[in-house]
């Protein structure tokens, strides 16, 4: 597929989004978001993809964050709008399958939470995060107060959105705002790994794990103990289920069909 601001890359079941408008250390344009939309789409329909990984080209960021030179451009009434339509960080946490953010440099305001929307963090010792919008007189719109505050807390969310400050790597890994931390440059190669070990199993089990840990978040502990003895259910009435239990008692690999 071809875009304009980003690069989709395939290799075996691991699929690679990089957001590609280095100049402007990948800030979210309104091209950059509809096309990583478009390329979610893709990769959810694409069978052969099982693990998706996502960062940004160039030395010095994944993501910088929002445009602000297109916010500068907007009324009101039209920011209103963007917001009402369908959204990228909405497309990522609904995504069916796992998705690694793999973070260098900054990544800032909308950076930070397109990260935050992705299952995974993988950081590198470069990474900065931080929700710069309070220096900008406005707040973080787009999960930077709420996925950021379910991941770290609310006093962490609370003092990084406050204080506009950056967390560098070892922080972040600290607070529980990454996942793993590598040396400088080693963010994809981690991520690959990390992305390889999930590609083993079945598609199905990935997709019912995403849901019940991400309804651990929205509902009551009962809520949820009863969803994820639903999924359970699922998993083992799939075929892959199926094949996976039989392939251990026969003392063999499972060969999983995503089924
Ligand atoms: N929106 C639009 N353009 C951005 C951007 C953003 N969020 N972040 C960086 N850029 C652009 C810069 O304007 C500059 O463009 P130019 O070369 O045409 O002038 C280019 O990217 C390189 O950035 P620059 O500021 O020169 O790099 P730096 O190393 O001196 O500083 C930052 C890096 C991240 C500290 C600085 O770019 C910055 O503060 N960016 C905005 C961060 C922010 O507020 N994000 C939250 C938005 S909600």
């Amino acid at each position: 597929m071809e875009f304009e601001t980003i690069l989709l890359e395939k290799a075996g079941p691991i699929a690679t989004i990089t957001l590609n408008r280095p100049e402007k250390l990948n800030a979210l344009n309104r091209t950059v978001r509809a096309e990583l939309m478009v390329a979610l789409d893709h990769l959810a329909d694409d069978e052969e993809v099982k693990v998706a990984i996502l960062r940004g080209a160039g030395e010095k960021a994944f993501v910088a964050g929002a445009d602000v030179e297109e916010f500068a451009a907007r009324t009101a009434a039209e920011q209103r709008k963007v917001y009402q339509r369908r959204r990228v960080y909405d497309a990522l946490a609904e995504f069916p399958k796992p998705i690694i953010a793999a973070v260098h440099g900054y990544c800032l305001g909308g950076g930070s939470e397109l990260a935050l929307a992705c299952d995974l963090r993988v950081a590198d010792r470069t990474a900065r995060f931080g929700q710069a919008e309070i220096r900008l007189g406005i707040i973080p719109g787009a999960g930077g107060t709420q996925r950021l505050a379910r991941l770290v807390g609310p006093g962490q969310a609370m003092r990084i959105a406050l204080s506009g400050d950056t967390v560098d790597a070892d922080e972040a890994y600290r607070i529980g705002l990454v996942e793993f931390l590598t040396d400088e440059g080693q963010h994809l190669e981690k991520a690959r790994e990390v992305a390889e070990r999930m590609a083993r199993w079945s598609p199905v089990a990935l997709r019912l794990v995403k849901q019940s840990v991400k309804a651990a978040l929205e509902v009551p502990l009962s809520a949820g103990l009863d969803l994820e003895k639903e999924l359970f259910l699922a998993a083992f009435a799939s075929e892959d289920g199926q094949e996976g239990v039989r392939a251990f008692v026969e003392k063999r690999d499972p060969e999983f069909k995503g089924r």
